[in-house]
């Protein structure tokens, strides 16, 4: 799909609120629609009159103004892509605007992002491609708005960048790990992120051995494959200048190791990747758009699996940073690999904060849902930084509630931590792991459990891999860069 800045095309397209006036159709037509047709105006209800005597023109209904939300006109820009595959070389044309309390660069952002939202299909596996894509490449799309056309250029090229690196955080996901596996993920990340300028440093067993990262080490232990430390930076303010230092978990596979998940919760758990996936496709989008502002990406990567050399239920581990942890479930392995990987955050490379993405806990789950994100944090200015971005973005964060009696929790029987405290508030005993390794830096933690991999297409949203967060974590350096 081509979009251009331009009012010139085919088939007009508009945008209408539920119960106003519809003043672009002449008389003749709206006396039609209002006579005999039973369209409202609702929610991406679409009126068409594209045909032999039709005026060319489609209406897509955006509900009631005080239900419009910024989300909603991505949806209306997703199916505004939808329904115009078919014009073949016919041009639609979509007059953007404000509407209610949507300004119009709201609008604007959040339609394009809605066309490119329709560009995704993962088929890597399929033995005969849907030959859509051939098709789709070429057509063009005509949309412009009251700015002028270098301002519509510059968002469309936003919108495009930060959809491709939600695209690319949703391929990795998808990838199952028998393809997708700590070396072939630091791969990945080397392609995709050198080829936008962003410093791509792996490192292997051997160096993850050197720098002392038993807990990483302890949960890579029961697999064939080799675990892999992915360091990267984008650094256009220099080296002295202090990062924002994104942290995602990259288990490519997690069987519960001798903890071992029941088959049904284990086959989507290529997805335990679903972190680092989205650290990567956010350091691609911000790199991509240059945006002014220092980012490190770090990704400790292997696989929880079991064998005669796999750590165990009840051992007692080391990390990097010296503390010891009993190992109660070989299952609550994320949290150790993403221990070793924020205390290097906090004491290896230049950090002023630290956010960690994590598909960390089915109890995240439980308690917000599948399309939510539950943050436990010790900065809540940088929190309501990120809320704010998601806000605009679309994606939903929660801030989960950690008081400092359930820091207790975490503490170890004969060791100095344990990793799996049990049931109750499980979702925040493991942030507050983690902020035990963080070094009083500030610091966020996103649990992406519930929403990093969708059991059903929601919208805009594929089944599988959905890169959430992609577009929050690019809008909240966006909004705090230079
Ligand atoms: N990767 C899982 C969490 C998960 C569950 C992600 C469902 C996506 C969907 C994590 O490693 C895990 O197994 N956590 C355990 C922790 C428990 C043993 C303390 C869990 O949530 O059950
Ligand atoms: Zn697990
Ligand atoms: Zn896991």
């Amino acid at each position: 799909m081509k979009i251009k800045w331009s009012p010139e095309g085919d088939i007009k397209v508009s945008l209408v609120l539920k119960d106003s006036e519809i003043q672009f159709l002449e008389e003749k037509e709206l006396l039609y629609l209002k006579e005999n047709t039973n369209f409202k105006s609702d929610f991406v209800e679409v009126y068409s009159s594209v045909g032999v005597g039709g005026s060319n023109q489609l209406i897509i209904g955006l509900g009631d103004e005080k239900d419009l939300t910024s989300n909603k006109i991505r949806e209306a820009g997703y199916k505004v892509a939808q329904i115009t595959k078919e014009l073949r070389s016919l041009v639609p044309v979509v007059e953007l605007k404000a509407f209610g309390s949507l300004d119009e660069d709201t609008v604007i952002r959040a339609f394009l992002e809605g066309l490119y939202q329709s560009e995704y299909q993962f088929d890597r596996y399929k033995t005969k491609k849907e030959n859509n894509d051939a098709k789709n490449k070429d057509r063009e799309i005509h949309v412009f708005a009251s700015v002028d056309e270098s301002v519509g250029l510059e968002r469309i090229e936003e919108a495009q960048t930060i959809v491709e690196g939600v695209f690319l955080a949703r391929d990795l996901v998808n990838t199952p790990s028998i393809d997708l596996y700590p070396e072939t993920l630091a791969d990945r990340a080397h392609e995709a992120l050198t080829a936008v300028g962003v410093d791509v440093e792996i490192l292997d067993k051997a160096q993850i051995e050197a720098l002392g990262m038993q807990a990483f080490l302890a949960v890579s232990k029961g697999s064939e494959r080799d675990p892999r430390f992915i360091i990267m930076k984008y650094l256009p303010l220099g080296e002295d200048v202090p990062a924002l230092t994104l942290v995602g978990k990259g288990l490519t596979y997690d069987s519960g190791g001798y903890a071992i998940k029941p088959a049904t919760g284990m086959v989507t758990m290529k997805s335990d990747m679903g972190g680092s996936a989205s650290v990567i496709g956010a350091m691609y989008a911000i790199a991509k758009s240059k945006l002014k502002k220092n980012v490190i990406a770090l990704v400790a990567s292997c696989e929880n699996m079991i064998s005669g050399g796999a750590y165990k239920n009840g051992d007692v581990i080391s990390s990097m940073k010296g503390s010891t942890i009993e190992v109660n479930n070989t299952d609550a392995e994320g949290r150790l690999t993403l221990a070793d990987a924020i205390y290097y955050a906090a004491t290896k490379v230049n950090s002023e904060a630290i956010i960690d993405l994590a598909t960390l806990t089915g109890a995240c789950v439980v308690a917000l849902g599948e399309y939510t994100t539950g943050a436990v944090t010790n900065a809540p200015d940088i929190y309501q930084g990120l809320e704010n971005a998601s806000l605009q973005e679309g994606e939903l964060l929660w801030k989960l509630p950690a008081f400092q009696e359930m820091r207790e929790m975490i503490k170890g029987d004969i060791a100095d931590l344990n990793n799996s405290p049990g049931r109750m508030g499980g979702a925040i005993t493991a942030g507050l792991f983690l902020e035990h390794f963080a070094e009083d830096k500030p610091w966020v933690h996103l649990d992406i459990a519930g929403p990093a991999f969708a059991t059903a297409a929601r919208s805009y949203l594929p089944k599988g891999g959905t890169g959430v967060m992609v577009k929050t974590l690019y809008r909240y350096i966006s909004d705090i860069s230079q």
